[in-house]
């Protein structure tokens, strides 16, 4: 969850490492330092709070060589002692991950005489450097990485060496190579610099200089390491000149539904994976946040279109109490990252215990996706707001060409329309400003919805939640009067969804229910005839790009994620970083 980045080359380290931060501060946003190595010294400059806070600090630091790290809090608060790197003696660590045997380590070294400056699980790291280097740094970090439990990727600078070395489990490093050596958390942090990428093997070290990189196993065998081009999305988007990620991602929803059907028709495997699913016994689909949101909708889907029982599971959940699979089953690990921990360990234990395992993720080099059988691509792009849109909306699109056994060209088709709609509304939906200011100014928002609609309200409400810190919660309108219409009175919001003529009735008993409560109301919706009855009774009521019940999910999803966006900057906040939460959670 934490970002870290590597550099050795000719020009300045501590300039292009703050860089490429910048492009990894999604990735936890507590603190950011930066070390750099320079006739045989370390200089560190480290501070709490965001990359930019280093801006000045850091012009003094010399080097062509350093490392650098942006922070996600997990063990002591956010404060510049606790910030990454982490020095002992010749050494500087950044690392990204978990030591689960740390306190055990710290006991140890601290029984050695070594002090200690954070509360971190980190700063053992540094010191177990420190203790086994004789000379040779690429042993030393063999001996420290075998004592490290849990799943980690650390950057290490040596006072002795012109260069640092990087290793890792279970997380991923990415090598760079251009005009200068890098490496990073996430290919993104390359972009720009890198022309050629090659992904870090699980177990293995890099030792990178200004020359070159070498990488070796555990054991210091060297490994050829395959370097590839950075692709075109790797190198991130251009010509979309938002003011903030979130948006421009929004603004990428109906790119992403292209493109996420045109791979999936084009990858020639969908016959194999629809008789898979026809053959199954049972489909169970996990992942966390919007990804599980997505799955909802999914579960929806692919149980109309295949027999068996189709469920969606939370996967913390799942990987305890996970279902009684065969190898008749299939699980879908729904993950934008491929790095989230709980979703991994679930899509694990089911695979151990015979399922087979599609990985539906963003990300092609991911974790989820050494462990899969099967990668199915959610052509999303690289996605850097905090908060998941597009990703999500591609999930929503391969879920739909899974669930097109039989008619796979012809949905695509039908959901390329709708993208058209879904463009048009990301870039033209001024309406959301108005319910946005309705929910910041609201003790709570409810999002209600019927059918397919109530999955959107979840998620609605997540995004709300989650960028603007409004209290939210989303649910079947139907559940309303079952105990949530209790807090309803003139200081609460219901969002009220309408996209299926089928169920439009019933949700207008809902609207009901709380203008009787003197709640306020808004209503989106994507029927003409139900704007027409009930934008003069609510206090909003927003008439969305028409579109067929079982795809208008693309449409009310994009609606609610300009409201929430609305809503963030109307409450002063930065929508791309929610505060205490960070984009890949690699952690349990
Ligand atoms: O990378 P993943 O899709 O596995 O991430 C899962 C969740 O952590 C993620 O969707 C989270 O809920 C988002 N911040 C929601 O916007």
């Amino acid at each position: 969850m934490c970002g870290i980045v590597g550099y050795a080359g000719r020009g300045g380290a501590a300039g292009e490492i703050f860089e490429c931060l910048k492009k990894l501060e999604y990735r936890g946003y507590d603190s950011a330092g930066i070390s750099t190595a320079d006739r045989g010294e370390i200089f560190t400059f480290k501070r709490s709070g965001r990359v930019q806070c280093l801006s000045e600090g850091i012009k003094s630091l010399p080097g062509s060589v350093g490392i650098g790290h942006t922070r996600w809090a997990t063990h002591g608060a956010a404060t510049d002692a606790n910030a990454h790197p982490h020095v002992s003696g010749a050494f500087s660590v950044v690392h990204n991950g978990m030591i689960e045997n740390y306190a055990e380590l710290k006991s140890e070294l601290a029984a050695s005489g070594r002090k200690f400056l954070s509360q971190t699980d980190s700063e053992v790291i540094a010191h177990l450097l420190d203790y086994y280097y004789d000379g040779d740094l690429a042993d030393a970090v063999r001996l420290t990485c075998a004592r490290l439990k849990g799943c980690w990727a650390i950057a290490v600078l040596c006072t002795h060496f012109d260069g640092f070395a990087v290793a890792c489990r279970g997380m991923p490093v990415i090598l760079g190579r251009g005009d200068a050596n890098y490496a990073a958390s996430d290919v993104n942090a390359l972009a720009g610099r890198a022309r050629e990428r090659c992904i870090l093997g699980d177990g293995c070290m890099a030792l990178v200089t200004p020359r070159g990189i070498q990488v070796l196993d555990g054991a210091l065998a060297p490994v050829k390491p395959v370097f590839g081009a950075l692709g075109a999305e790797e190198e991130g988007e251009s010509g979309q000149d938002c003011a903030h990620y979130m948006l421009r991602e929004i603004r990428c929803n109906a790119r992403t539904m292209r493109r996420t059907c045109a791979a999936f028709l084009s990858s020639g495997g969908g016959a194999e994976l629809y008789s898979r699913l026809a053959s199954a016994d049972m489909i169970v689909l996990v992942g966390c946040g919007t990804a599980y949101n997505a799955a909802l909708a999914g579960a929806r889907l692919l149980g109309g279109a295949y027999d068996c029982p189709v469920t969606a599971r939370l996967a913390g959940e799942a990987r305890c109490d996970p279902p009684r699979v065969t190898r008749r089953s299939v699980c879908i690990a729904v993950s934008q990252s491929g790095e989230t921990a709980d979703t991994i360990a679930a899509a694990g234990i089911l695979r151990a215990a015979g399922a087979y395992v599609i990985a539906m993720t963003n990300v092609g080099y991911s974790a989820i996706t050494r462990l899969a059988d099967r990668v199915l691509p959610v052509c999303a792009g690289p996605e850097i707001c905090v908060a998941a849109t597009k990703s999500y909306i591609g999930q929503l699109a391969c879920f739909h060409m899974l669930a097109s056994p039989s008619c796979a060209a012809l949905r695509s088709k039908c959901i390329c329309a709708v993208a058209d709609d879904v463009e048009k509304l990301a870039f033209d939906g001024e309406y959301a400003l108005v319910i946005a200011r309705l929910c910041v100014n609201s003790r709570a928002v409810f999002f209600l919805g019927r059918g397919a609609d109530v999955e959107v309200a979840v998620e609605g409400s997540l995004k709300l939640k989650e960028v603007s810190y409004v209290f939210s919660d989303g649910l079947s309108a139907a559940e309303l009067k079952h105990g949530t219409l209790a807090l309803v009175d003139e200081g609460v919001l219901s969002v009220v969804l309408v996209t299926d003529a089928a169920l439009a009735d019933k949700c207008k008993n809902a609207v009901e229910q709380v203008l009787s409560r003197r709640g306020r109301v808004a209503v989106v919706t994507t029927l003409a005839d139900v704007h027409a009855e009930l934008c003069g009774r609510v206090d909003a009521s927003w008439l969305l790009p028409a579109a067929p019940a079982h795809l208008a999910h693309f449409v009310a999803a994009t609606a609610l994620q300009l409201i929430a966006y609305r809503a963030a900057l109307l409450a002063g906040h930065d929508p791309d970083k929610p505060r205490n939460l960070a984009k890949s959670v690699t952690v349990e």
